[in-house]
């Protein structure tokens, strides 16, 4: 049997009570109102899966899941779950809520057989409402059914956003109305690092995909990288370029060769007519316009261009989010400066959050997931150093930029780029474990968190991993079983 507090991310409070266990009997079954139906027939089913029971739904259950008052400081994650002798109870204001309390439950479950639960009571809420990872399919595309696949995964750890990098140098992802070569030709065979990693989601596929993260609770962020990274789009579109001249494909891992160009009106034609067929497929709040790397683009251009297309995804009901560069500019109300560098200062996001906006925290030398574990990772980079997973956990976004502490903060992010990948489970091996620390950072109150209390409990999800097919590094510094 698990102890109640050997869930990730760690609970905000854990009250075991050991005379309270719950034997888990054959007639087990779960009670739910109709708002909680979907998390009551997915918790039945892990249920049936573990045990062999039948799990009907029933009017008295056993396993009871409610929907609670909201109650004017609750987050809308937030939620209580009580192991009593008798039963269980799960309650929550919203099914978000209870969706993230059967996370919880369900990581307290054996991976089969006889099932104690331990007696207690959890009381939980995130620190911050906004806790992400990126997968990056313009230098590597992945096909929607193993995004969904990582969907799955990610969401048992609260992760609740997930960045989705569509388009840069080496490829373009996602169809856009009225401009077919972006996919045609940049999303078309031999694109990608290599050539190897061709592919496009059709605008269909996206909105599948979108909606199917939504029965996750994770809210898909799309990215469309400007005015840097866009040689795909100008292989695709010469009229593009200053000089509409050809541009050769690239499938090196360079960066900062390519710009729009700020001096011509073709490029916001095509900027706006991007950014509101994306915002048009997307029912989540951000727009991501990257922003970064621009270093073919003169800093008096960059302003210029900034200064016209960061209105436009509000413009289509939208919050911009941008790598920090963008900082330099000023900012609509609303945007979010995303922090990616390995300094240990940044004026332009201090300014930024000075001046009242969020940020999100995505350090490369911490939460970079395409950073190598080691010198031994045959997998990632290490222009950022190497990032154990202890170095992926110990360490605090509201510490980590002077004049950026926790009030500024939307929340935490890790990124995971594709130069070296080539597949889900390239993926999977450089996000699990270290997603797991992000997502602890994100969601556990700061005083409670532990390495060596993550480092133990982290050494439990190998078999779970393995039991779910999912690909993960050994690192040497868990004592897996
Ligand atoms: C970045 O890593 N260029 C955001």
């Amino acid at each position: 049997m698990k102890h109640l507090g050997d869930v990730i991310p760690l609970p905000a409070s854990v009250r075991p009570d050991p005379g309270a266990d719950f034997r888990v009997p054959a007639d087990v079954s779960v009670s739910a109102a109709p708002a909680a139906a979907a998390v009551a027939d997915e918790l039945a089913e892990v249920l049936r899966e573990v045990t062999g029971f039948p799990v009907p739904r029933t009017e008295e259950g056993s396993i009871r899941l409610e929907i609670e008052a909201a109650g004017e400081a609750r987050s809308p994650e937030s939620y209580r779950l009580a192991i009593a002798a008798d039963g269980v109870t799960l309650g929550a204001p919203t099914e978000q809520g209870l969706f993230a309390g059967f996370q919880t439950l369900r990581q307290l479950l054996p991976l089969k057989g006889e099932v104690v639960l331990p007696g207690g009571r959890i009381e939980d809420a995130p620190r911050f409402a906004y806790r992400g990872t990126m997968l990056d399919l313009a230098r590597h595309f992945y096909q929607p059914a193993d995004i969904r696949s990582y969907l799955d995964t990610i969401a048992q750890f609260k992760i609740n956003h997930l960045h989705l990098h569509l388009t840069d140098d080496q490829g373009w992802r996602l169809e856009i109305d009225g401009w077919p070569r972006l996919t045609e030709v940049s999303g078309g065979e031999g694109t990608g690092i290599d050539g190897a990693g061709p592919g496009f989601l059709t605008a269909q596929e996206y909105a599948d995909l979108v909606a199917y993260a939504a029965t996750r609770h994770i809210t898909i962020v799309p990215e469309i990288d400007l005015p840097g990274h866009v040689n795909a789009a100008q292989v695709a579109y010469p009229e593009l370029t200053c000089d509409g001249e050809p541009v050769q494909p690239r499938t090196d891992a360079e960066v900062g060769y390519s710009s729009l160009c700020a001096g011509k009106e073709e490029t916001y034609t095509f900027v706006e007519d991007v950014i509101r067929t994306v915002a048009a497929l997307t029912p989540g709040p951000y727009l991501h316009i990257g922003g970064d790397e621009a270093l073919s683009t003169t800093a008096e251009d960059y302003r210029t261009f900034m200064t016209r297309v960061l209105p436009l995804p509000g413009k289509y009901g939208k919050r911009a989010i941008g790598w920090h560069e963008m900082a330099a500019v000023d900012l609509p109300q609303d945007a979010i400066p995303q922090y990616w560098r390995i300094e240990p200062t940044d004026d332009g996001v201090a300014r930024a959050a000075a001046a009242g906006h969020q940020v999100i925290m995505s350090p490369a030398d911490r939460s970079y997931l395409d950073m190598k574990y080691d010198e031994s990772t045959p997998l990632g980079l290490d222009w950022a150093g190497l990032v154990s997973v202890e170095r992926s956990y110990d360490w605090d976004p509201a510490d980590r930029l002077p004049g950026v502490g926790e009030e500024s903060l939307l929340g935490v992010e890790a990124p995971l780029w594709s130069e070296t990948l080539r597949s889900l489970a390239d993926v999977e091996f450089m996000v699990f474990p270290r997603l797991l620390a992000i997502a602890e950072i994100g969601w556990t109150p700061r005083a409670a968190r532990d390495w060596s209390s993550f480092r133990e409990r982290l050494a439990e999800f190998g078999p779970r991993f393995e039991a779910q097919g999912i690909n993960y590094h050994r690192s040497a510094e868990i004592d897996w079983p």
